[in-house]
C-alpha cells in the first residue's frame, strides 16, 4: 500500500471514530463539514486523484470513495441517534401550560380565633394594648386579689377546677387585671383574651371557654367613659343599629357593676327561643374598678379610677354567625369550619 493510501485510511478510521464519540448535532455537522464539505480533507484527496497516473487514480479512488461512503453512513446514523436523544429530553422536560394548576386545600382561622382576633383589631383602634397570661393561676389572682372573699360561691368545687387550695385553673381572665396593675403604674389600657375554665357543660356551656378581658386605669374615668368605650365596640362587632343596654349587675371587684345586652340577634328583638323571649341577649360584663381591687395593687384609689369588663368570645361567635351549639366549635369538624 502507498504513503498515499495510507494517509487516506488514516483519515477514514480518524473520521469514523469521531463521528462516534459526537456529543451532539453541532459537533457532528463540524466533522462532516472538515472530513467532507467543499474544503474538507478527504474532498482535497478526492480532488487531487485526478493528477496522479492512472493505476494509483483507480486504486486509491476506489479506497477514497469507499471511506467517503462509510464517512457519510456514519454521519446519517449518529445524526439520528442524536436527534432521538434530543427530542427523548425535551419530551421529558416538556411542560404543557395549559394544564390546569393542582390546587393546594387552603386553610382558614377557627371561627373563635377570627372573632378574637376582630374584638383585639378593635380595641386596637381605640389605644388598647393586647396582653396575655397564665392558664394555670394562683387562688391569689383569680380571687383573692379582685375581692372574692373565701366563702364566695365562684370558689364552690362545683365551680372551679382545683390542682390544690392555692392553684387553679382561671375561671375568668379578670386575673389579668391584677397581673398588669402589679407591673405598671397608671395610665393602663389593656385587653387580654384566653381560654378560661369551669365546671360546666351543655348546649351553651363548655368546661373551657375563651374570654376577653379589658381594663382602663388613669385619673377621672367615669362610667360614662366605660358607656362610651363599649358602646363603640358593639357597634363596631355588631353594626351601628344594634341596640344595646346597660343593666345593673354586680360583681365582687366592681362597683358600680353592670351587665351589657344586645337586642336579639335572631329576632331583633321581638323574643324567641334564643333569646328566651326577653328581647336581649347578655354579652357583656362591666363595671367601674373596686376600689379594694386598687389597693391589692398598691393604687391610690383617691387618685386613680377605672373601668373593666369581660366578654364571653362563644358567645359572641354564637351569635354573629347564629350557631345554636358551644359543641361545634371544640369537634374540628371541617363542614361546620370551612363555613368560614
Ligand atoms: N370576670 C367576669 C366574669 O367572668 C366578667 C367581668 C370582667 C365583670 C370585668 C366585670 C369586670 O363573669
Amino acid at each position: 500500500m502507498t504513503a498515499k493510501a495510507r494517509e487516506v485510511e488514516k483519515l477514514v478510521q480518524r473520521g469514523l471514530s469521531d463521528i462516534r464519540q459526537a456529543q451532539s448535532l453541532e459537533e457532528l455537522e463540524r466533522l462532516r463539514v472538515t472530513l467532507l464539505g467543499r474544503k474538507g480533507s478527504l474532498t482535497a484527496i478526492l480532488r487531487s486523484l485526478k493528477d496522479l497516473p492512472a493505476e494509483d487514480r483507480r486504486q486509491l479512488g476506489e479506497l477514497a470513495n469507499r471511506g467517503k461512503q462509510s464517512l457519510e453512513t456514519a454521519l446519517t446514523e449518529a445524526g439520528f441517534a442524536l436527534r432521538e436523544a434530543v427530542s427523548r429530553q425535551a419530551a421529558l422536560a416538556e411542560i404543557d401550560v395549559t394544564l390546569p394548576g393542582r390546587r393546594l386545600p387552603r386553610g382558614r382561622l377557627h371561627p373563635l380565633n377570627r372573632i378574637t382576633a376582630e374584638i383585639c383589631n378593635i380595641f386596637l383602634h381605640l389605644g388598647f394594648e393586647t396582653v396575655e397570661g397564665p392558664e394555670v393561676e394562683l387562688d391569689y389572682y383569680n380571687f383573692e386579689a379582685l375581692n372574692i372573699p373565701p366563702d364566695h360561691p365562684a370558689r364552690d368545687m362545683q365551680d372551679t377546677f382545683y390542682f390544690n387550695d392555692q392553684v387553679l385553673l382561671r375561671t375568668h381572665t379578670s386575673p389579668m387585671q391584677i397581673r398588669i396593675m402589679e407591673k405598671r403604674r397608671p395610665p393602663v389600657r389593656i385587653i387580654a383574651p384566653g381560654k378560661v375554665y369551669r365546671r360546666d357543660s351543655d348546649m351553651t356551656h363548655s368546661p373551657m371557654f375563651h374570654q376577653v378581658e379589658g381594663l382602663l386605669v388613669d385619673r377621672q374615668v367615669t362610667f360614662a367613659n366605660l358607656k362610651g368605650v363599649l358602646t363603640v365596640f358593639v357597634h363596631e362587632l355588631f353594626g351601628p343599629e344594634v341596640g344595646l343596654r346597660f343593666r345593673p349587675s354586680y360583681f365582687p371587684f366592681t362597683e358600680p357593676s353592670a351587665e351589657i345586652d344586645i337586642a336579639c340577634v335572631i329576632c331583633r328583638g321581638q323574643g324567641c327561643r334564643v333569646c328566651k323571649n326577653t328581647g336581649w341577649l347578655e354579652i357583656l360584663g362591666a363595671g367601674m374598678v373596686h376600689p379594694a381591687v386598687f389597693e391589692a395593687v398598691g393604687y391610690d384609689p383617691e387618685t386613680y379610677t377605672g373601668f373593666a369588663f369581660g366578654l364571653g368570645v362563644e358567645r359572641v361567635a354564637m351569635l354573629k354567625y347564629g350557631i345554636d351549639d358551644i359543641r361545634l366549635f371544640y369537634e374540628n369538624d371541617l363542614r361546620f369550619l370551612r363555613q368560614f
